[in-house]
């Protein structure tokens, strides 16, 4: 047993001892039956939903530094075609490309240096690249002049994060045109041009793409630091895959992760990570789909494609990447695969039933590589990978909120062959935006649901799942948060927090039915919150960074408190308390006026047929409290003769369940006059 379920324990059983809570005069008893335990709760219920969303892994998690390291992302969208000034799917739905700064005759997110008397050009060449993965490449004509300096700077995501006294390792191809061999300066710089690291010098570039490699320093902290590549000799140099990962990733991985944003995963103590999506997986188009096999292998020959979340994925985390970091963290995979539909909110397309082979063997497949034997067709490149044992894919997840008949039939069509082969794998289907109805004839071990709702959905459904049928199959939460309505700003807070915790503890309380849990989307770059059709997003996340910072927002803490606290099971519970009686509603009596001047008269306090009180402003006003205002008594009236603000006050501060009655005259000003009780 941990220390944090003996404190969890423990306080149960102080409430046990039949501790009685005071609130005023009343109590309430809170009875907890030790002896009765409710059903055992899944030893990983708490997990991860990790998508590529928000630039949560390209900028975020993933270690790379440099934004369009193979000049790739100058691509047009995979599938997609430009109409009027859009790149559009064939159902007519806006990639985003162009919202986003991307341009296929421009180089995204590079910029040319030149100043003073040195000058050049830089350019997109769509061909000539390190490998046919990455063919497109950026060629440099430059002329360095006798002062100033030309060159090529990268602005990384959001900026390059740099950190004084930290290293990070340079590599990049080149090669050189007719006698080009350099020298090629790289550093750090700050947006005025002050060095922010030392320099890495590239000499003997020569007519072929050479790798070169080099470790640079911080000498500041800065999180929006750029990388400059200044040509220091006439000519024509072109470069590919320009590369800037920390030195110290996490856990030492090559091609591995941001530490400090990995480490702050790590503190919600996962048990198990779901991804790659979500909207990930099923894309805008089918050729955007989510294809691990084009996600594996050295990273310059992983083909990049467009996401749907308005920018390329470098699949640089891929899917062996994306296994080893469940490894890491000791949490399960579950892998969510393309079932044959794009995404419902982005005009979906269909795979022909007659084409879905590649669609039902990718999933297959997965399987194959994460656990197959270091020999089998893909285990072999997870052998190669470095990685001969096998990872232990045991959940599988065949689509993400699909939809309709055309689902279920695409639904089937995998599963059966998965099942075939792969008995003991528990197959999931996302129910969360189709009807079980539609869903009748297919079979799942387990349904996913998601939801993104109000403070009041969550905090009101402590008991959502105390009357569900248990002859259906088990529920896996994969998206839940709080993320509109009375939850306010977008960046979550307290109230949503609490409210997430009580639906989670009805789902401790029903352990058998909800059997895992995960909060979405997991991380957002500050800056790099992305949307649907141009519109801010519904969602926020629950972990956001920018290049040198990390923290959680109060959802992460309290998911790492149920994390690092689940129970083996619930234990049963009664709380009696008496009935609530009506507030009692209590005080003096009052007039006044706001911005006029009133006149009062027969003011009278009656409770249960007897006067209280009954005014006589014959002579003067005793017993009146004023405040403000020019108070004065004639002819049996109270006066109030000052424009303006004044009150005044009468009575006791008990009386309550009174009748007040009194005449009362506006005699100058717009507004009226006032009562108070
Ligand atoms: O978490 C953000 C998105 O919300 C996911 O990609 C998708 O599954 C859901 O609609």
């Amino acid at each position: 047993m941990s220390p944090a379920r003996n404190l969890k324990i423990g306080i149960i059983s102080f409430f046990a001892c039949g501790c009685l809570l005071a609130s005023g005069t009343e109590s309430a008893v809170i009875a907890v039956n030790g002896a009765k335990a409710g059903p055992e709760i899944n030893p990983r219920m708490y997990g991860i939903f990790l998508e590529e969303i928000n630039h949560g892994v390209d900028g975020g998690l993933y270690g790379e530094l440099v934004r369009n390291r193979g000049f790739e992302d100058s691509r047009p969208p995979e599938g997609y075609t430009f109409q009027n000034g859009k790149w559009r799917n064939p159902s007519g739905f806006d990639s985003g490309f162009t919202r986003y700064g991307y341009t296929t005759n421009g180089v995204p997110f590079w910029s040319l240096i030149q100043s003073g008397a040195a000058h050049g050009t830089m350019n997109v060449e769509t061909t000539g690249g390190i490998t046919p993965e990455s063919s497109y490449c950026l060629r440099i004509d430059a002329e360095p002049g006798a002062d100033g300096r030309v060159g090529v700077a990268n602005e990384g995501f959001f900026g390059i994060g740099v950190r004084q006294g930290e290293q990070y390792k340079l590599s990049l191809h080149a090669r050189g045109g007719e006698d080009f061999t350099g020298p090629l300066t790289v550093r750090l710089e700050d947006a005025s041009g002050a060095a922010l690291s030392d320099e890495v010098k590239i000499s003997g570039i020569g007519e072929t793409w050479q790798k070169f490699e080099g470790v640079l320093t911080g000498s500041k902290t800065d999180a929006k630091a750029r990388l400059v590549i200044e040509v220091g000799a006439k000519g024509k140099v072109w470069l590919d895959f320009v590369s800037l990962f920390p030195a110290k990733t996490w856990k030492d991985r090559a091609n591995g992760l941001r530490p400090d944003i990995a480490e702050m995963i790590a503190g919600l103590q996962p048990g198990f990570v779901r991804f790659p999506g979500g909207c990930v997986v099923e894309a805008g188009t089918v050729e955007t789909a989510y294809n691990w096999k084009l996600t594996v292998g050295p990273v310059e020959k992983r083909q990049e494609r467009w996401g749907p979340w308005n920018y390329r994925r470098t699949q640089g985390m891929g899917l062996f990447e994306y296994l080893q970091f469940c490894e890491d963290l000791g949490a399960a995979p579950l892998y969510v695969g393309f079932a044959g539909q794009t995404c419902i909110f982005r005009r979906p397309q269909l795979v022909p039933m007659d084409d879905m082979g590649w669609v039902r063997d990718n999933i297959m497949d997965v399987v194959d590589y994460a656990d197959g034997a270091a020999s089998s067709k893909w285990g072999t490149l997870r052998a190669e990978a470095g990685h001969p044992a096998p990872f232990n894919l045991k959940l599988l997840e065949i689509g993400n909120e699909n939809q309709g008949p055309q689902f279920e039939q695409r639904y089937n069509f995998i599963h059966e062959t998965v099942k075939t082969n792969y008995p003991d794998v528990t197959c999931l289907a996302d129910l969360s935006w189709t009807s079980r109805d539609s869903m009748k004839d297919a079979q799942f071990d387990i349904e996913d649901a998601h939801y993104y709702e109000t403070p009041r959905w969550f905090s009101t459904r402590f008991n959502e799942y105390d009357e569900r049928d248990r002859k259906l199959p088990p529920l896996y939460l994969g998206e839940l948060a709080v993320t509109s309505g009375d939850a306010g700003n977008l960046r979550g807070n307290l109230r949503a927090s609490l409210a997430e915790g009580i639906f989670l503890m009805g789902c401790e309380r029903n352990g058998d039915v909800v059997r895992m849990v995960s909060y979405a989307p997991l991380l957002a770059n500050v800056e790099g919150r992305t949307e649907l059709t141009g519109a801010p997003p519904p969602w926020h996340a629950m972990i956001y960074f920018d290049g040198t910072h990390v923290f959680g927002t109060t959802s992460y803490y309290l998911w790492k408190t149920f994390g690092a606290n689940r129970p083996a099971h619930t234990v049963q519970t009664d709380v009696s308390f008496p009935d609530a009686k009506p507030m009692l509603v209590s005080g003096q009596i009052g007039v006044g006026t706001w911005a006029d001047t009133a006149e009062f008269k027969d003011i009278k306090v009656e409770k249960g047929g007897q006067t209280l009180f009954q005014s006589d402003f014959s002579t003067n006003a005793a017993g009146w409290e004023t405040d403000n205002g020019r108070w004065s008594v004639t002819n049996g009236v109270y006066r109030q003769g000052r424009r303006g603000q004044g009150f005044s006050y009468f009575g006791n501060e008990d009386w309550s369940d009174y009748t007040l009655t009194m005449k009362a005259k506006n005699t100058g000003g717009a507004e009226g006059f006032l009562i108070i009780f």
